[in-house]
């Protein structure tokens, strides 16, 4: 979703096309396991940093760095912040957090974009590059097992370490896994209601994600120049593997105003439903095995698309559109799974668009 001028991004057309059906959710988990010793149910994060890349916002890092503490809970990663470029406000909001909460600040050697063309792509190649810098600090120079990455202008749900944490144990358990995405691109207020469901996407949302020194070791020596998202979502990097991502989204981006220059913002960011206190989830109490684990996951996928009402496009364009039934953990009226069988991709992108599935 790198939003370049003149051109609708991936993130946003590949929306539709990525929706083949309303995912429909997975069957009753169940029973609960017993309760783990601990409230914090593993080690997983104690070797895991945290990231957040940062450049000319200041008031933006301060608020991220004031949500990110706010929510860690009995957590302890290492945080640090990476910055580009050298703006003193920024700086100084590093020291600040330096000081008070032992955030390690690192600072990204000015790139050389000479290779690049002027006009809105050196962003775009700018942020690449310092992503991969950064990644590269944190497994091959701290040695870190597991990042978590973020961006300067995130808020964070009460349940983020939480869900990193168990979600991100996963990752070891299942190959068909790619990493740990906080986002879902459709997590808009009305559109998402259950905080406890989880999905595997072929689509990698970004936006807080966590990826393990495996993963870094296959991506760092190819890792691209400029438009790092885009890439990680071409099949020759992802390889067919899934992005565990949440109904309810666990980030939130503030950040009206920044390199895609509010492009979408008010239209599709501004209204994602972030988790919040009441509908937290102790994720370390969940069977996530059953829920995510690709032979279970695809058992109740595909059974909940056979049980899904047989339904036409002619017949999705007369329905009242499917928009705002719900709030997040309100019951709400019953949502009827539908399924539209098709032949080419071009019939898919008509019934989104009857639909209203953005
Ligand atoms: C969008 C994506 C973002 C992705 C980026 C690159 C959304 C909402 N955001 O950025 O996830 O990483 O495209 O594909 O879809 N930055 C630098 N150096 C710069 C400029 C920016 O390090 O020269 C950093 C910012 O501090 C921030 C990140 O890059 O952490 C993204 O920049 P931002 O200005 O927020 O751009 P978006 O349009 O949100
Ligand atoms: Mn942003």
């Amino acid at each position: 979703g790198t939003g370049r001028s003149g051109t609708v991004t991936s993130r946003r057309s590949g929306r539709c096309s990525r929706t083949t059906t309303t995912p429909p959710p997975p069957p009753p988990p169940p029973p609960p396991p017993p309760p783990p010793p601990a409230a914090k149910g593993s080690n997983f994060l104690d070797t895991a940093g945290v990231v957040i890349i940062a450049y000319d916002r200041a008031d933006y890092l301060d608020r991220t760095l004031q949500t990110l503490f706010s929510r860690m809970g009995s957590y302890s990663p290492a945080v640090y912040v990476s910055q580009d470029k050298n703006v003193v406000e920024v700086t100084h909001v590093i020291e600040k957090w330096a000081s008070s909460h032992g955030v390690v600040h690192l600072r990204h050697p000015p790139p050389d974009l000479s290779d690049v063309p002027p006009g809105q792509g050196r962003t775009y190649h700018a942020i690449a590059r310092h992503y991969g810098w950064a990644l590269g600090q944190l497994f091959d120079e701290k040695h870190h097992s597991k990042v978590i990455i973020l961006e300067d202008d995130m808020e964070i749900a009460p349940d983020f370490f939480s869900y990193m944490d168990a979600a991100g144990a996963m990752l070891y358990e299942d190959s068909t896994l790619l990493c740990v995405s906080a986002w879902n691109d459709n997590g808009q207020r009305g559109k998402v209601y259950d905080a406890e469901v989880l999905y595997r996407s072929d689509f990698f949302p970004g936006l807080g994600w966590l990826l393990t020194s495996d993963l870094w070791a296959e991506l760092r020596a190819k890792w691209p120049k400029g438009y790092w998202d885009d890439w990680l979502r071409l099949p020759e990097n992802r390889r067919g593997r899934a992005i565990i991502r949440p109904e309810v989204p666990r980030t939130y981006t503030f950040g009206e105003h920044g390199s895609s220059q509010g492009q979408f913002y008010s239209e599709f960011l501004k209204p994602i439903q972030l988790n919040d206190d009441a509908h937290a989830v102790d994720w370390n109490m969940k069977d996530l095995p059953s829920m995510l684990k690709k032979a279970s996951y695809d058992e109740a996928i595909t059974a909940a698309v056979l049980a899904a009402a047989p339904t036409t496009v002619d017949e999705v364009s007369r329905m009242p559109a499917v928009k705002g039934l719900k709030a997040l953990g309100e019951p709400g009226p019953a949502i009827k799974d539908y399924r539209v069988e098709y032949e080419v991709r071009a019939a898919l992108g008509c019934v989104c668009l009857l639909a209203q599935i953005s």
